[in-house]
């Protein structure tokens, strides 16, 4: 019923723009040409000699054309609507193309193609294409040509399978009792122990205090799960059989909150945040802070984060390109192989997400802010020392965070909020503004990251304070509004393009500025509740047991969850059904998938270099004492 108010009030308030058709029946929709097709695929590269292509192509009409017209009106509302001018087709060019192809075997493919489309369109809807892209051909002639860079990477992975191999069978034959310890080096590799590593309890921390922040285990794995789920949503965009329907599914506010889930991001700032403030102090009190903690603290970070990505990025710029195939193969995983040997340095020291138009594993633009932002953290908490000058500091940037998205929105008008809309998953995000100037980058997302350092300080000094709740427990029921409040706030972006269309630059500016901040306080709001236990429902959630070890491999599961969702819609070879049912079949498909594969991946790599990297610090540190080994240890990766 509440849903029949809101789409009453949002019929009345959307203002129609001139020119913009916002919807057509089955009928006139039909009338415009299918936005993807495929021919099939395997028997045209089964036949000896077969080509199969594929590539997007751009209508255009000379003259008059009423369906021309109608396509680009229809295409205006950018929000909703693919762009119907833009179709994407696969072709067998050896068997659809045979005419053109025998005219002049000598010729290019390109212009093979664009006469043999332009054709079919103009016999078929009187309307002209232009080739807009490079031709993307997959022939079984293209043997798998495999150069050194192929045959370093699959070295360096035999030899850490070998390394955790050695390291297990050293183990199991030659520490028997657990007193012995064994060679530290070769411990590292060792399955039996990260397997432990892996599976314990989240009581057993060092510190009772930071028991308190067990929550974070839930809030981690459950916000992972919702992002790996969003991006699995890809192949119902990229290739979508019913595309009407898909466009449709935008009409309706509830797919918002699963296709809007930007700002679930903020989750990890603010976890990240907090986490770096509440270990700094924790380690003050046994020792000093002083500046040299700044190149410790980001080396540190660095070989802890970089070791277990650098193996994915090498398989991605290497082996991945061979690892499947399909019309969509080229489009979804070829580019990002090919971006990723150009601009993936980039990524190893974490400055991806200022470079635009590079589509190397894109999610990770958050791990670069990530790290951006904890340099910046930990060079305002060693160099403030004093509770004022760090209150006096955190507030100056919280402010300075909430304009500097302000006005990036407002001088280079720019969207509110993301705008997930089909086109720009099409272009898997590159071409998008609002995207590359306000989303990903790392000075825009401070203030989210300020509320978690704050946040680290005053669960700090409440528990000093001792601290009791006991007044407070009458807020529950604001407590629990959290979560509503929370859905209501993801989609809230897409309010602006459902209820007006031309919102003022003012609004979008202010709504860009605090749209975060906002999410990032509810998710403080629900960290303060937790660590303080104000209430049982939400924390006993939080902070069952189980969430532990998914959330330890959460930071493999994020580094490795986009090669999944786009070797599954690379290889595709027909279009894809769009439902709900499909969408809850693919969406839970690929979030099992990746955990099958994150949990040995964190065993064989992601563990084994963070205690080597912990030896290689411990070496380094001469008077290391145990204290600051256990905050290390309670310090996990925020994923
Ligand atoms: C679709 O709309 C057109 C034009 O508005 C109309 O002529 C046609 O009857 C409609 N078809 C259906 C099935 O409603
Ligand atoms: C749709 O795509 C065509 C071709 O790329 C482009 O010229 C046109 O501006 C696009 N339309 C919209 C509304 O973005
Ligand atoms: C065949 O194509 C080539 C290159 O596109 C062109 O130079 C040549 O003139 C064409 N020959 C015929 C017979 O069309
Ligand atoms: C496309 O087809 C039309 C009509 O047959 C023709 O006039 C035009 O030259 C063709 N364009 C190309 C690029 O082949
Ligand atoms: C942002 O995206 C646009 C669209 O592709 C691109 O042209 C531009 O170079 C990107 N970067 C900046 C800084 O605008």
């Amino acid at each position: 019923m509440n849903i029949n108010i809101f789409l009453l009030i949002t019929l009345f308030l959307i203002q129609r723009s001139h020119g913009v058709i916002y919807e057509l029946n089955d009928t006139e929709y039909d009338k415009m040409p299918p936005m993807f097709h495929l021919e099939p695929y395997g028997p045209c590269v089964h036949e000896p000699g077969g080509v199969y292509c594929t590539v997007e192509l751009k209508l255009v009409s000379d003259g008059p054309s009423e369906l021309m017209t109608m396509i680009e009106e229809y295409s205006l509302r950018r929000e909703m609507h693919l762009n119907h001018s833009r179709l994407h087709r696969g072709v067998c060019v050896t068997r659809t193309c045979k005419d053109y192809l025998s005219q002049n075997t000598s010729a290019d493919i390109h212009l093979v193609l664009e006469g043999c489309l332009n054709d079919t369109f103009w016999k078929q809807y009187k309307l002209k294409s232009k080739l807009s892209t490079e031709v993307l051909c997959n022939d079984l002639d293209n043997k798998m040509d495999i150069d050194y860079g192929d045959i370093a990477v699959a070295v360096i992975c035999l030899a850490i399978l070998m390394l955790n191999i050695i390291g297990s069978l050293y183990d199991f034959m030659f520490v028997p009792n657990k007193e012995s310890k064994g060679n530290k080096l070769l411990m590292c590799f060792s399955i039996r122990r990260n397997w432990k590593k892996l599976v314990a309890r989240p009581a057993d921390g060092p510190d009772p205090r930071l028991r308190r922040l067990k929550g974070f285990n839930g809030l981690r794995t459950i916000s992972i799960i919702i992002v790996i789920m969003e991006h699995s949503l890809l192949p119902f965009i990229i290739s979508a059989n019913d595309s009407h329907e898909l466009e449709r599914k935008y009409y309706n506010i509830i797919y918002h909150i699963l296709i809007d889930g930007a700002l679930v991001v903020q989750t990890f700032f603010v976890m990240s945040g907090c986490l770096l403030s509440y270990n700094l102090q924790l380690y003050a009190e046994k020792r000093d802070i002083n500046w040299t903690m700044i190149p410790k603290g980001i080396l540190q970070r660095w070989f802890r984060l970089t070791p277990s990505y650098a193996v994915v990025l090498a398989i991605t710029t290497t082996w991945l390109r061979f690892a499947g195939s399909g019309p969509l193969w080229q489009s979804a995983v070829g580019v990002e192989v090919k971006d990723c040997r150009r601009d993936g340095w980039l990524n190893l020291i974490y400055l991806n997400n200022y470079i635009d138009e590079s589509q190397c594993m894109p999610q990770t633009w958050y791990i670069a802010a990530d790290m951006q932002l904890y340099i910046a953290g930990l060079i305002i908490l060693t160099l403030a020392t004093s509770v004022i000058s760090r209150k006096i500091v955190l507030s100056v940037l919280f402010v300075v965070g909430l304009i500097i998205p302000a006005c990036h929105t407002y001088i280079q008008n720019l969207d509110a909020g993301l705008i997930i809309s089909p086109e720009l998953v099409r272009d898997y995000f590159v071409k998008d503004r609002t995207f590359n100037h306000t989303y990903k980058r790392g000075h825009t997302n401070i203030a989210s990251y300020i509320l978690g350092i704050s946040l680290g300080m005053l669960i700090y000094y409440l528990q000093k304070n001792e601290f009791s709740v006991e007044k407070y427990k009458k807020f529950k029921l604001i407590y629990w509004a959290t979560l509503p409040v929370m859905l209501i706030l993801l989609p809230s972006g897409s309010f602006f393009y459902f209820f007006q269309n031309n919102p003022s630059l003012y609004l979008k500016a202010i709504y860009s500025g605090v749209a975060r901040p906002i999410f990032g306080s509810i998710i403080v709001l629900i960290i303060l509740g937790m660590a303080f236990k104000l209430e049982n429902v939400y924390r006993g959630i939080l902070e069952w047991n189980g969430w532990a070890t998914p959330a330890r491999i959460s930071y493999s599961a994020y580094i490795l969850h986009v090669l999944f969702v786009r070797s599954l819609t690379g290889s595709r070879t027909t279009l894809i059904h769009v439902s709900v049912a499909y969408v809850v079949l693919f969406t839970l498909g690929t979030v099992i998938i990746t955990y099958l594969v994150s949990y040995p991946y964190w065993l064989l790599v992601e563990a084994p270099s963070v205690s080597l990297s912990k030896i290689i610090f411990s070496l380094g540190a001469k008077e290391k004492s145990k204290a600051e080994a256990e905050v290390r240890k309670s310090e996990r990766i925020p994923a």
